[in-house]
């Protein structure tokens, strides 16, 4: 939530600025805002309510000055409706000190007071404009250090936060703080970066720092300086960024969801890439960590929204190869109760963004009860495998669409690969089973291929003839359980529409009641070659709710006539085994909820009050 990008260098920031947040606007979208120091050390500041667009329009117009320092901001709201005074940057000290900050400055109110009491005035309703007001306060009472000033603010703050701030007496000099909410590094020739994540300068440079908890930065065009809150010197982590500028453009389609959706096989491909040796599965990653495998006697799968969905789906697969219990349980559910954790636990926690705070939270209290900590992560430099024992990254490249797709089927893949390989680590796994998992895992991206080459057309017509329809049901049953959550999450995310995920055997313990006629249910249809029972109660299930007036679409693998009778509409799926299933099933309800929020018009990437990356609790 937020998007934070700084710059310092010879060029003129607001370009820099401007495309970095375009490329962070995913993460919120309801305000933007820059600020420069010009050549003259004058700063100036420009924001504007609702989508960058708005920022840029204002900016043609009536341009700021060049200058070649500057901090920019996108903004998710918190404290505060999304109006240009409550949008960053903020600013004090007679307008010649300029802070932007991503987070929560849960002790805001205090500080606010305390400086009201001083007789500074506010603004803005936002918890941000305590933080500038203070290092206003700060900065003269040091006498114009704006560095020992940062650090006595941000020891003040509770919450979390990033915050970067630049003041007109220091051109060429960017400082910024973190506690639990992002910032990286980007390292360029005489110039240098700051970003919420890569993607804010990944079209400048690759090379990058990790900046940990409760750490401080000072950018200037020379350098790069990393201390603690106390300012002890501290060593950043560098890593190499390998996702592809390209990667983040929307190259021609009409959507950044439309982009990533036609890349789910790439995802699947590029997330096993590297990971099959000699008709085996290995993770590098995980070299010298068998221990974390063979020590456990538990999994705990943590994480939210598409990601648990993608554990739900992982739960199949790691009792049935590594023969460990696995509970999945949401991120922010965890932490608020008293879970039984301990050192023979393994957290795997999943995220795409590897930011969410209620997954970051739980995995630190999980940690703090003596549970080792695996991260399934899509973002180099993010915080979760930065505080987890270990980590597989998702290759999905970077995913900008609010609604995440191509990660999703990244998330299971990787799921796979661990399942495998904490199978055989463990001696649960059989070499045949492994090979025929491998087989499977390779044929998976020809696959989702051919249901986006045969089956997109038929489905975004379904799309827009269903464009007015008000509540759309899903069912599914064991490892197409989940995949009825996801389509239904997806569908009311991008397209406002009711919609509802059920487990098709407790169709008559309750949701069968919602059946009236017309009600369009889609209903995932395991195959018959798996288990013949379960086929068979997925389509006496089809069967009851179209004796109710269901109008039934069902996803089926090629071949399977006994949903015909019973079905309006059946989309196809190609064959595969079982457990790999999901994987193919997700995929036309991706393109259907895609294809309905187009029928209606809607902006399929930023969908209304979300934000991509949830940085807040
Ligand atoms: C839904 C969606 C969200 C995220 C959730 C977790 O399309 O994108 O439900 O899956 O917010 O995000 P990450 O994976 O970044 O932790």
């Amino acid at each position: 939530m937020c998007g934070i990008v700084g710059y310092v260098g010879p060029r003129n920031s607001q370009e820099i600025l401007v495309s970095g947040l375009a490329r962070l606007e995913y993460r919120g979208y309801d305000s933007a805002g820059i600020a420069v120091v010009d050549g003259s050390g004058h700063l100036g500041m420009r924001k504007r309510a609702g989508k960058l667009q708005r920022l840029r329009d204002s900016l043609a117009d009536d341009p700021l000055p060049d200058g070649t320092t500057g901090i920019g901001h996108t903004r998710w709201a918190t404290h505060g409706s999304p109006t240009d005074a409550n949008a960053h940057p903020h600013l004090a000290d007679d307008d010649r000190l300029a802070v932007i900050h991503n987070g929560i400055i849960e002790n805001f109110a205090d500080l606010r007071a305390e400086l009201e009491q001083q007789g500074y005035v506010f603004r803005s309703e936002t918890d941000t404009e305590t933080a500038a007001v203070l290092l206003g306060r700060e900065y003269r009472a040091s006498g114009g250090d704006l560095e020992a000033a940062f650090r006595a603010v941000v020891r003040r703050l509770e919450g979390a936060f990033t915050l970067l701030a630049m003041h007109e007496d220091h051109p060429g000099l960017v400082v910024g703080a973190r506690r639990n909410s992002p910032l990286v590094i980007g390292i360029g020739d005489g110039e240098n970066f700051l970003g919420s994540d890569v993607a804010a300068f990944v079209e400048h440079t690759r090379r990058a720092l990790a900046i940990g908890q409760d750490q401080i930065v000072a950018i200037t065009p020379e350098g790069v300086a990393v201390t603690d809150f106390d300012g002890a010197g501290v060593e950043p982590q560098a890593f190499e960024v390998s996702w592809d500028p390209a990667a983040a453009d929307k190259g021609g389609w009409p959507s950044f969801m439309a982009k990533e959706v036609s890349e789910e096989p790439e995802a699947v491909a590029n997330t096993v890439r590297g990971r099959v040796r000699d008709g085996g599965i290995v993770i590098p990653e995980l070299d010298g960590l068998d221990d974390l495998f063979t020590g456990i006697d538990r999994v705990i799968v943590l994480a939210c929204g598409t990601a648990y969905y993608s554990g739900l789906v992982g739960k199949y697969a790691i009792e049935k190869w590594a023969g460990i219990p696995v509970d999945v349980e949401l991120a922010h559910e965890f932490r608020y109760r008293d879970p039984i954790v301990g050192a023979r636990t393994l957290v795997v926690s999943i995220s795409q963004s590897g930011e969410t705070m209620d997954t970051l939270m739980a995995v630190k209290e999980a940690a703090r009860l003596g549970a080792r900590t695996l991260s399934i992560c899509n973002t180099q430099g993010a915080t979760i495998p930065r505080e987890s024992d270990a980590i597989i990254y998702t290759h999905a490249g970077p995913e900008v669409a609010v609604a995440s797709t191509k990660a999703f089927v990244a998330q299971i893949t990787a799921l796979y690969l661990f399942a495998l390989h904490v199978g055989r680590v463990r001696g649960a796994l059989g070499a045949e089973a492994e090979a025929e998992a491998i087989v499977e895992l390779e044929e998976l991206p020809g696959r989702i291929q051919w249901i986006l080459d045969n089956e997109q057309e038929h489905i975004e017509q379904l799309a827009h003839w269903m464009a007015d329809t008000r509540s759309v049901l899903f069912l599914g049953r064991h490892v197409g359980f989940p995949i009825a959550l996801e389509g239904a999450l997806k569908l009311k995310e991008i397209s406002y529409i009711h919609a509802e995920g059920f487990a098709a055997g407790e169709l008559k313990h309750g949701p069968i009641a919602l059946i009236e006629p017309g009600q369009p249910v889609f209903v995932v249809v395991p195959s018959p070659r798996g288990s013949a029972t379960l086929h068979a109660k997925v389509i006496s299930a089809i069967e009851e709710i179209h004796a109710r007036g269901a109008r039934v679409i069902a996803i089926a693998e090629q071949g399977d006539t006994a949903v015909l009778p019973k079905s309006d509409e059946v989309l196809r799926i190609p064959l595969a085994a079982p457990l790999f299933e999901p994987i193919l099933a997700v995929v036309p309800l991706h393109v259907f909820a895609m294809g309905l929020a187009e029928a209606k018009g809607l902006d399929v990437d930023q969908p209304r009050n979300l934000a991509k990356s949830v940085t807040v609790e």
